[in-house]
């Protein structure tokens, strides 16, 4: 049971939706009678001792922003366990009994070294635009960048279908294809190369001809970055169909932007769950969602199990393609 003060942070890639989850954990404590502290600019920050104490008012004008107020890094040195003991005592010392974290896996990962080895009550939310975290099928910022990719691929058609051309995107995503193959569906491209699925380039190239030579006008292809280079892509399928194939690379427009409703809902559920718990001494937990629901995930199992594509995404992408 905490009885005087957590503290929040946001760490790696930040996601929109990050401000909403951090404004609720500061919310839902304040509602608790229990001090908050945002620590700056994730790890590193946590290192440099750059945390303050945070009131009603620093979360205020937030919910409607991207980014994240509390700024956001990635710390080699937080990856030496010297780098943690300095991290520890920075909270110790201000008398921080709990840390709620909001990041990816790498993020995560962090805290579940806090936890092992100095025993911090650590409770993490996923906050990531790549959806890649184990045990959940959402995570903070996923909606709103692919909503901003989809808004991309339907201006892309318009001059792909002016130009007759291929049209190649690439998403982010990391090592997952969870972007690339939302996007490619919602956005109804022709093919969508994702890290977890092999594709044969020969086959999609002889495709693409023969469906010009019946008359189709364009095509959008959907690429992950952790798929393959989408500008060496584009050169070899422009040589093999003949076709005029242009490449888009979105890079980081796809992770700003004001979040989306449900960004903003579900981040602000998580967000208050994940206060409620550290405060009263739930520890080692990361909350997501399962079928529309919050649900917790053990910490260890988040961090080390590796999350899959579902394969009925990618089975209606070639059934709808
Ligand atoms: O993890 C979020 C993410 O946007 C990935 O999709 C991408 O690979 C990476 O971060 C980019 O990181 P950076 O902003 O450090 O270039």
């Amino acid at each position: 049971m905490i009885k005087k003060a957590i503290a929040v942070m946001t760490s790696g890639g930040d996601s929109p939706g990050m401000n909403a989850a951090a404004r609720a954990v500061v919310r839902t404590a304040l509602h608790e009678g229990v001090d908050v502290y945002g620590i700056n600019n994730g790890y590193k920050g946590l290192l440099k001792d750059d945390i303050e104490q945070l009131n009603g008012r620093s979360v205020s004008d937030l919910i409607q922003r991207g980014g994240t107020f509390l700024g956001t890094a990635r710390s080699s040195e937080f990856k030496t366990k010297e780098g943690r003991q300095k991290g520890y005592e920075n909270l110790k010392k201000r008398g921080i009994e709990g840390l709620v974290i909001i990041g990816g896996d790498g993020s995560l990962t962090g805290g579940s070294l806090l936890s092992k080895e100095f025993g911090l009550p650590i409770v993490g939310l996923p906050g990531t635009i790549d959806n890649d975290v184990w045990g959940t099928d959402y995570t903070i910022g996923a909606d709103t960048a692919a909503n901003t990719i989809v808004e991309a691929i339907n201006k892309l058609r318009d001059t792909a279908s002016a130009h007759r051309r291929i049209i190649i995107v690439e998403v982010m995503g990391h090592k997952s294809g969870w972007l690339a193959m939302t996007t490619g569906i919602a956005g109804g491209a022709e093919y969508i190369l994702v890290p977890e699925v092999k594709y044969d380039l020969d086959e999609m190239c002889h495709e693409l001809r023969e469906a010009y030579d019946r008359g189709k006008r364009y095509s959008i292809i959907v690429v992950a970055e952790g798929a393959c280079d989408a500008v060496g892509l584009g050169k070899v399928v422009g040589e093999k169909t003949g076709i005029d194939t242009r490449v888009s690379v979105l890079g980081h427009i796809q992770r700003g932007g004001s979040p989306t409703v449900e960004d903003r809902m579900k981040a602000s559920m998580l967000g208050e769950k994940a206060a409620l718990a550290i405060i009263s001494g739930v520890t080692n937990v990361v909350f997501g969602f399962d079928a529309g629901k919050v649900v917790s995930i053990n910490l260890f199992d988040a961090v080390t199990n590796k999350k899959t594509l579902d394969p009925e995404l990618v089975r209606l992408s070639r059934v709808l393609a």
